[in-house]
């Protein structure tokens, strides 16, 4: 049983508490079908997530089976399904694979063929068995409403709630929903409780509850909707709920409200008897246990196990998404040929002065000339491509990264809500970014060392670029799990590839003044000075002098870099941990 006293979810608007949902007293026996109805903006929705838990009840109290959900007896995450309006399905991926991917990320199978069993179940309760295969990006509405409500019934919830699962669908797809909403909740007791608009179909449910202004206006078997509203079809109902203010229908409802809930309760008994209603635990003699062997068994995988399955369905997802392959690859083979281009001039030889004095002054004179000549060339050469590499590494971590988290953002949360760890989304992303940083920074190295072989430790360089690829990739993984959108995630990630170039001083010394407070969160300076400080002494000397911004000792550049990643991945985790329902 699910019983709501007086809830109320407020918000604070111009300084005042605005209630959203306000007194909301209602009770939902199990194996119970119950609408949630009423006008746009009434709070159905939000009505729906402070039952979820998503919205903290600001007043009243929630009880599941007699525990109270606000006194820390929250609903365990396989015990409740949550289908919302957004698609929760990526579109690379076959329905199969969704619902394959969802059971593990949901529930510690004991075997093979327990997975295999679950994802059966759920593909032949919603219909979707015939088209296992299909890819999610084709699918209809319908069918993605099916599949929604598939990866939810993977564990067994106890309760469904389905945010306008039927909203733009035609009448035939709506009805059919509606009956399949209808069927699950004739199962193991489950109470399913779906939002809508539409007021077609109401005789498939148990009850309507019909929210204005969040308050309760009605709460009742449908047939008797009409009549308590004294209209003549339920289309006048939204009309007929604007001629008095909510508190007065509530007030009213109120007072009838247990005459209604005897007719629920008559309805429900009638049901169980004829035996189009199965709930377990009447049969078994006790109301409100919630400690059935099913739903006790299902536990939520741990950490690794959903690690690897997030891992590998990230790469799946790489690698059925055509475009995002080609542009890796582009820019991977592309970037390193674009600095390759300018190698040559890295290659002048710096000539030294000979031992023997020339006689003639003007001969030395020359000499000297074309010496300091070949140094500032060699010298600009070799610090332009080192920041370009730099750079254009700058360029790739961004591009990794800045849509990772924000792009999903939506269908992450929705996977938190069914008890995916942070911990293991995280070290998923940081894994499948890993790879990318490490062949990106390493083919540069080496491919661009081909055509002009870097006069130092090469390793160091090596090093360098790696770490400054991953210092990029990491702040904007930060980005990307901090800001609302993907749009804005980009944006500002590619703001902070932009302003490397200029802030690193490498071009154009900064004034000391501003130098002081940028250069710190600059991962391109640390990276360029720390392969400078690689190059062998001659060309290091030629770098120092056609430059006026000084170089770091590399352990400094080293910890910077670090330090960058390390805060980058603490920004990650501290916004993917944050709740960003919408
Ligand atoms: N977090 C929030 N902060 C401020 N206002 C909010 C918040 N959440 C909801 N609202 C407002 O509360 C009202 C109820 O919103 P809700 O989404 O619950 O309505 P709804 O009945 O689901 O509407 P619809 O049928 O259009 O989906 C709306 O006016 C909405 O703008
Ligand atoms: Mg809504």
């Amino acid at each position: 049983m699910l019983e709501l006293q007086e809830v109320c979810f407020a918000i604070k608007k111009e300084g005042e508490e605005v209630n959203l949902v306000d007194k909301v007293s209602i009770k939902v026996p199990r194996g119970h079908f119950m609408a949630i109805v009423g006008p746009s903006g009434c709070g159905k929705t939000t009505l729906l997530k402070t039952i979820a838990g998503l919205n903290a009840e600001s007043a009243g109290t929630l009880l599941w089976n007699g525990n109270s959900l606000s006194e820390g007896h929250d609903f365990d995450p396989s015990e409740i399904g949550y289908v919302p309006q957004f698609s929760i399905a990526y579109d690379p991926l076959t329905i199969d694979e969704s619902i394959e991917a969802a059971t593990r990320l949901r529930v510690k199978t004991r075997n093979a063929g327990e997975l295999d069993a679950r994802i059966d179940r759920a593909l032949e309760e919603t219909g979707l068995a015939a088209i296992a295969d299909r890819f999610v990006k084709v699918l209809s509405g319908g069918q993605k409403r099916r599949l929604g409500l598939a990866m939810e019934l993977v564990s067994d919830p106890k309760i469904l709630l389905c945010d306008e699962v039927t909203s733009g669908l035609d009448p035939r797809s709506e009805r059919e929903i509606v009956k399949l909403l209808h069927e699950l909740s004739r199962k193991e007791g489950r109470i399913v409780l779906s939002v809508t608009h539409s007021l077609a179909h109401l005789e498939l449910y148990d009850s309507i509850l019909v929210l204005h202004e969040g308050r309760v206006a009605f709460h009742g078997p449908p047939d008797m909707l009409t009549h308590y509203f004294s209209v003549k079809d339920t289309e006048e109902i939204y009309p007929r709920l604007a001629t008095q203010p909510s508190d007065r229908w509530q007030s009213s409802w109120m007072k009838h409200r247990e005459a209604y809930y005897e007719k629920i309760e008559i309805l429900r008994t009638k049901l169980i008897k004829q035996g189009e209603l199965r709930v377990p635990e009447l049969s078994s003699g006790k109301d409100g246990d919630d400690k059935d062997s099913a739903a006790s068994a299902i536990r939520t995988p741990g950490m690794l196990s959903q690690f690897s399955t997030l891992l590998s369905r990230r790469w799946r997802i790489f690698f059925r998404d055509r475009g995002q392959v080609f542009l890796q690859l582009a820019i991977l083979l592309c970037f390193p040929v674009l600095v390759s281009l300018f190698s040559d001039k890295a290659n002048v030889p710096i000539r030294s002065l000979s031992d023997m004095r020339q006689s003639d002054v003007m001969l030395e004179l020359a000499e000297q000339q074309n010496v300091r000549q070949d140094t500032m060339k060699a010298g600009s050469a070799l610090s332009g491509i080192i920041m370009f590499q730099v750079v254009l590494l700058g360029l790739m971590g961004s591009n990794n990264s800045a849509r990772e988290i924000a792009g999903e953002r939506m269908i992450y949360e929705k996977e938190k809500f069914g008890g995916l760890r942070p911990s293991a989304y995280l070290a998923s992303k940081i894994a499948f970014l890993s790879c990318l940083v490490v062949a990106q920074s390493l083919w540069m190295a080496i491919f661009v060392n081909r055509f002009s072989p870097f006069d130092g430790e090469f390793g160091q360089h090596a090093l360098f670029l790696l770490l400054c690829n991953g210092a990029i990739t990491a702040i904007c993984l930060g980005i990307s799990a901090s800001m609302k959108t993907a749009e804005q995630a980009s944006l500002l990630s590619i703001y902070l590839v932009g302003f490397q170039l200029p802030l690193s001083g490498a071009v154009l010394a900064l004034p000391e003044k501003i130098e002081i407070f940028t250069r710190p969160f600059i991962s391109a300076y640390w990276a360029w000075s720390g392969s400078v400080e690689a190059l062998a002494t001659s060309k290091n000397l030629a770098v120092k002098s056609v430059i006026s911004t000084s170089i770091t000792p590399q352990s400094l550049c080293l910890y910077l870099l670090g330090l960058h990643i390390a805060v980058g991945l603490l920004i990650s985790w501290l916004g993917a941990k944050r709740h960003q329902w919408e």
